[in-house]
């Protein structure tokens, strides 16, 4: 009953299934094979667009990138303060773009806001002394699992590209979100002025796939040589095709991160009822931020859920902790349902000895 991370969970069968199809007879390697070109037209079929696609293997890698290809070594990218990008890539922005600077926004209900980035460039720019900004970063879904209304997204672009600024979206959890926004991979991506989608498949289906989507063709030129050079390009590049066009065929990508998310509405409305659980985010995708007290989270680990300690904010009181918890497309209803009931147990047990629910 692992709620840890939706990376916990494997690849989801179709994506196994083409993998072991592409895996018959040679191909040409290093990208230059039928299975990309499939992937590479499947992406900009979904996108509705003629975009450049870069498969990589790792989000990491697919960010880094990206962001080497907007910001110059004195550049700064702006970003939420939770963002991977800035807190869980180990440096790789940095170390890809030659040297650029995160830079945090305020945190505003788990997202970024239009309003802060206009505020922070509408600072005096210090010249050769500070970092010049080049890229907004936004995460979609959000680390703290809240969506980006194309709306949000568009006067984030708004703000950025009026200062001559690039959009970068983390995509990781893309999927998740457009299946909960409900509306099309364009509107939440490059007709809301995004120049950068990493699209994210590891999380949902596939066993290790990411595409950098280059809507700007101006980013594109340098991509295939940054790569390479970071050691991304990969020989036997059929397989990473293979994983990407298996996860966009027939809408597979979108009916995998419904079923993830249904899961986390699931187990919202089943620790919504359990006393002293809070919820520090609104669940809109696949992700819970619960405050726990220390009774639930220790009987819950006690029985064997696995979820993650947040060590973002908020800090609560009490000794009390704030879990994530994290569904996935093969997350199943029964593992929700008892986590939910042994939760209420843990917050109400009844007399001492009794062992019964009590809730
Ligand atoms: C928001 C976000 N971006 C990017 C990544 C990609 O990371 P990785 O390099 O582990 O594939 C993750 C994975 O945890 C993530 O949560």
């Amino acid at each position: 009953m692992n709620f840890r991370s939706d990376n916990t969970t494997g690849a989801a069968p179709e994506v196994l299934a083409a993998l072991v199809e592409a895996n018959a007879g040679p191909a040409t390697p290093y990208g230059a094979d039928p299975w990309t070109a499939r992937a590479e037209v499947a992406v900009r079929d979904v996108f509705e667009t003629d975009c450049a696609v870069f498969l990589v293997a790792t989000g990491t890698a697919a960010n880094a990138l990206a962001l080497s290809a907007m910001a110059p070594p004195f550049g700064a990218v702006l970003c939420h303060p939770e963002a991977h990008v800035m807190v869980d890539e180990c440096g790789a922005p940095e170390l890809f773009t030659g040297g650029a600077k995160l830079i945090p926004l305020p945190d505003r209900g788990g997202r970024i806001t239009a309003a802060d980035l206009d505020a922070f460039l509408a600072l005096p720019d210090g010249g050769v002394h500070r970092v010049r900004p080049a890229a907004v970063s936004l995460t979609q879904a959000a680390e703290t699992g809240v969506v980006y209304a194309p709306g949000a997204v568009a006067d984030l672009a708004a703000v950025a590209h009026g200062r001559g600024l690039k959009v970068h979206m983390d995509g990781a959890r893309f999927a998740n979100a457009v299946a909960a926004l409900g509306c099309t991979p364009a509107e939440a991506s490059w007709r809301a002025g995004v120049d950068i989608l990493c699209l994210g498949a590891s999380k949902n289906g596939a066993l290790a796939a990411e595409a950098v989507v280059v809507f700007d063709p101006a980013l594109a030129a340098e991509l295939p040589y940054r790569r390479k050079r970071g050691g991304h390009l990969l020989s036997k590049g059929r397989f990473l095709g293979a994983q990407m066009a298996a996860y966009l065929a027939d809408g597979l990508w979108l009916g995998l991160a419904a079923r993830a998310n249904a899961a986390a509405a699931r187990l919202a409305a089943g620790l919504g009822q359990v006393p002293g659980v809070d919820f520090v985010y609104p669940v809109e995708a696949n992700e819970l931020f619960v405050v726990l007290p220390p009774r639930v989270r220790d009987g819950l680990r006690a029985d064997g859920f696995q979820f993650l300690d947040w060590d973002g904010p908020p800090r609560p009181g009490d000794g009390a902790t704030v879990a994530r918890l994290v569904t996935a497309f093969d997350t199943r209803d029964a593992d929700v349902d008892a986590l939910a009931a042994a939760a209420r147990r843990h917050a109400s047990p009844g007399p001492a000895g009794a062992g019964g629910d009590a809730a």
